[in-house]
């Protein structure tokens, strides 16, 4: 189905364009107005790679495991890579990607697609093909070189590659350079390069950089590559023409490899370079005494040279694997652009979020946070239908960070996958999203066995503690911290980190998110308000599959009590209140001159059904659109804060229009997109997403992040750069974005016992196909609207049986089902 939706508008954007059939993205420039980035590797091992080739590499852990370093504020901007130099003759120096050598190309093309990058570039008649990609099974990154010689004349080529190794602690290794610098090691063996620092202590893993033919020299200390205050971009080996094989003493180790290659007209000759990770066991470290065990690099490395096809091998691999993922979901609607977001652009960066978090990126430096558990939990609910497993996995790892009270760490290590002492817990929002993305498994999967799952508290380590168990603390711990108006207390922040009403922090040295609180903190959250009710709500239904009734009122009961809280006192007249200060007065409503209307409640109550009957979250909605959203999207509030207000927090800091002031921040669009689809407006609803989502951006240098990729935030209309986007990639935007297209506008929802088929669309559509495995069946959905209405199923037919309502039940594993369905 993919393959037919081309979409003719994003071919003539100059910059780049999809290439929908091969799931491509295609740069045409290396001059973007950003670099713009692709992930590789989808377990352990994870590379950030630029269309120039600059980008990073990290072993499960962005910060305790980095293996190569990157200067994030670089000028020029991204100018630390894995580099591959062509050295034809005498004429100058060039690389594949056009970094760090800058030589203009006579041709260049970078295809960024599911987890590799393809660069094709040619000088003097020398093709450049370079294929880079992670081999996972191996935990090395692969850079295959094809050089053609398309002259009348022989060529003599030298290749040759750079990778500066980073000492693993990225935070040390960027802050504590008296010690560092002490403590850089190389070993050479059989032309691999291998860093080893720490190697003679504590650590029993290494990194090494090798090459499919033999090397004639190699490189391992920076300074003997770069020479004195030498750049990448003509580094003095280059110059020198003799590789120095020097060996890193401390100072910046590195790995540069030579290569020679001789090519008569016409030929071609491919030479794949690897980065790799590996680890010994304690007992293995050594072969002799002083002599690392490298075994492992030298078997990956006569791997390279007995298995030309392995890197074609592996990328036919990895796309049969990505396409019978996606294949799970796949719809054809009126739109291409939207057809190109939902089968393949957006689930596939919500795999990537789900991976990494807002861990690594060239925003995020990754040596900070770890991965976020409201963030982690958020991330769940856009992939469950492509990878439950590893969403189950990633469920029992994070409730295992929860303590007894419910209280949830912040964060998490990935490596250790033990919670995160500096920032701790008391962001009030947390445990709830633990609810949703339980249920949302629930849902997908139809397996309640989760629920029975063992997991202990973290402070409790010898409890009996289940997985339901967590659920119910989860709860608890909102309504059991209430403030004075009977909504949920705030604690640090809720979901907009930036609300910081019980800090009021006037000490510049001291970092919003870890602030004393430094009253007894009653400020109280709308947002969490109708955050619970939706938790609450979704375990209640969760509790009717279980077949425990009592306990399903019992939630549901708790979610209409806090939904006539919100209703009493978090209303204001025309849209729905933010929060109450520490002071008791109302933040978010028409009384506040700045922020008199943020978009978090309105989404949020719209989808958790709160005052819907009695037509409040139409208000608040169309409040939303009126106030609100803009061409670029929905901003977070209006008007944006002008001035500091100790009393609020770090929202006030950004300037107007960026971030939580005023931005576009586009995670919460969805919620109100959800919310506008509940209420049967499938235009608007429409209207939102076309606004946010890449595949339908024409004003790219603008914008000026990845055109594929949803950006945390788009700079709002009060800001001089509105429009301009920042933070790409790592951003719950997309799991809620997939959530919001493909359960509410398509209305493909999963439920406990049903597949729902409820879509809400744009009147003007008159056919939509959807293709969905659910359980092991595999659903043909038509959905049919020749009365040119949003929403509201008129007829819905499964295989011949006329079903009643929206739903169908679900059909035996293997079960080919053909569904179609009549709006009107
Ligand atoms: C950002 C937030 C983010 C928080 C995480 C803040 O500076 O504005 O978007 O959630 O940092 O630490
Ligand atoms: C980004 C953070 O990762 C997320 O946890 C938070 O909810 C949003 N920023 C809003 O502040």
């Amino acid at each position: 189905m993919a393959a037919q939706s081309k979409s003719k508008r994003s071919q003539e954007q100059p910059l780049g364009r999809f290439d929908t059939a091969a799931r491509e993205y295609v740069i045409g420039t290396p001059e973007t107005p950003l670099p713009w980035i692709n992930y590789l590797g989808g377990r352990d091992f994870h590379s950030l790679i630029s269309n120039t080739c600059g980008g990073y590499s990290f072993y499960r852990d962005a910060k305790l495991r980095r293996i190569t370093r990157y200067r994030y504020d670089s000028v020029p901007l991204d100018g630390t890579g894995k580099y591959l130099y062509i050295v034809d003759g005498d004429a100058a120096p060039w690389n594949p990607g056009w970094r760090p050598t800058r030589t203009p190309l006579d041709a260049y093309e970078c295809r960024h697609g599911l987890g590799y990058s393809v660069f094709s570039s040619a000088k003097n008649a020398l093709h450049a093909k370079l294929t880079v990609l992670v081999a996972d099974d191996l935990d090395v990154e692969l850079q295959a070189l094809e050089l053609t010689n398309r002259s009348a004349a022989r060529k003599s080529v030298r290749i040759v590659s750079y990778v500066e190794w980073c000492q693993w602690n990225a935070e040390d290794d960027a802050a504590n350079l008296q010690r560092t610098l002490s403590l850089g090691e190389t070993y050479v063996e059989d032309g691999i390069v291998c860093h080893t620092t720490g190697y003679r202590e504590r650590r029993s893993h290494y990194a090494y950089h090798a090459a499919s033919v033999a090397v004639v020299g190699f490189d391992s200390d920076r300074d003997a590559f770069l020479g004195p205050y030498g750049e990448l971009g003509s580094p003095a080996s280059l110059r020198a023409r003799t590789p120095s094989n020097s060996i890193a003493s401390g100072w910046w180790p590195i790995a540069s490899l030579v290569c020679e290659v001789t090519l008569d007209p016409g030929q071609a000759q491919s030479i794949v370079f690897a980065t790799g990770y590996a680890e010994n066991a304690e007992a293995d470290k050594w072969t002799n005494a002083g002599v690392p065990n490298i075994a492992t690099a030298k078997r990956v490395a006569a791997e390279l040279r007995k298995d030309p096809d392995l890197v074609q091998r592996t990328l036919r691999e990895q796309q049969a694997r990505w396409s019978q993922l996606l294949d799970v979901f796949q719809t054809t609607t009126p739109e291409p652009e939207l057809d190109e977001l939902v089968n393949t652009w957006n689930p596939y960066q919500a795999i990537v979020n789900f991976h990494l978090a807002r861990s690594a990126s060239l925003f995020e430096t990754g040596r900070g946070r770890g991965i976020g558990f409201r963030d982690s939990n958020q991330d769940c609910l856009g992939v469950v239908h492509l990878i439950p497993e590893s969403v189950r996995e990633r469920l029992l790892d994070l409730a295992a960070t929860q303590q007894s009270s419910g209280a949830a760490y912040h964060q998490y290590q990935p490596l250790t996958k033990s919670g995160n002492d500096e920032i701790g817990s008391g962001f009030n929002d947390d445990p709830l999203w633990l609810v949703l993305s339980v249920c949302a498994y629930v849902r997908e999967t139809g397996k309640l066995d989760l629920l029975d799952e063992p997991v202990p508290f973290e402070d409790t380590p010898a409890s009996q503690a289940t997985m339901l168990d967590h659920v119910e603390a989860s709860l608890r711990y909102t309504s059991s911290r209430l403030g004075p108006h009977g909504l949920p207390l705030i604690g640090r922040a809720d979901w907009n980190d930036c609300l910081n009403l019980n800090a009021h922090s006037l000490d510049p040295d001291e970092s919003f998110q870890r602030a004393p609180m430094r009253t007894n903190g009653r400020a109280e959250s709308v947002m969490i308000a109708a955050l619970f009710v939706l938790a609450a709500r979704a375990a209640a239904d969760m509790y009717k599959g279980l077949g425990r009734a009592a306990e399903a009122g019992r939630y549901a009961a708790l979610a209409d009590d806090m939904a006539g809280k919100i209703e009493s006192w978090g209303w204001d007249g025309d849209w729905f209140l933010r929060a109450y200060t520490h002071d008791g007065a109302a933040l978010g409503g028409h009384r506040n001159d700045e922020g008199s209307i943020y978009v978090e409640p309105q989404g949020l109550c719209a989808m958790a059904r709160v005052g819907e009957p009695s037509g409040l979250t139409a208000r608040a909605l169309q409040s939303t659109a009126e106030r609100l959203a803009c061409s670029h999207g929905i901003q977070l509030v209006s008007p944006p804060y002008s001035r500091y207000r100790a009393e609020l927090g770090e929202i006030t800091t950004y300037l107007p229009g960026y971030k939580e002031n005023g931005a576009v921040f586009c995670h919460n669009n969805p919620w109100v997109i959800i919310g506008e689809t509940q209420l049967g407006n499938g235009d608007r609803a429409m209207s939102y997403v076309r606004a946010i989502a890449p595949t339908y951006q024409s004003d790219l240098a603008r914008r000026r992040t990845e055109p594929y990729v949803f950006a945390q935030m788009v700079a709002g209309t009060n800001a001089p750069r509105a429009g301009e986007a920042k933070n790409s990639w790592l951003t719950g935007t997309a799991s809620w974005s997939y959530v919001a297209v493909s359960q509410h506008v398509l209305g493909i929802r999963p439920e406990i016992g049903a597949l729902a088929v409820d879509p809400c669309i744009p009147r003007s559509w008159k056919r939509v196909l959807v293709r969905r495995t659910f359980r092991g069946a595999r659903y043909e959905i038509e959905i049919l609207n020749p009365r040119g209405v949003s929403k509201g199923v008129q007829r819905l037919v499964a295989d011949g049986a006329v079903a009643d309502g929206a739903r169908i039940l679900p059909a035996p594993p293997g079960a080919i089902v053909a569904v179609r369905v009549e709006l009107g």
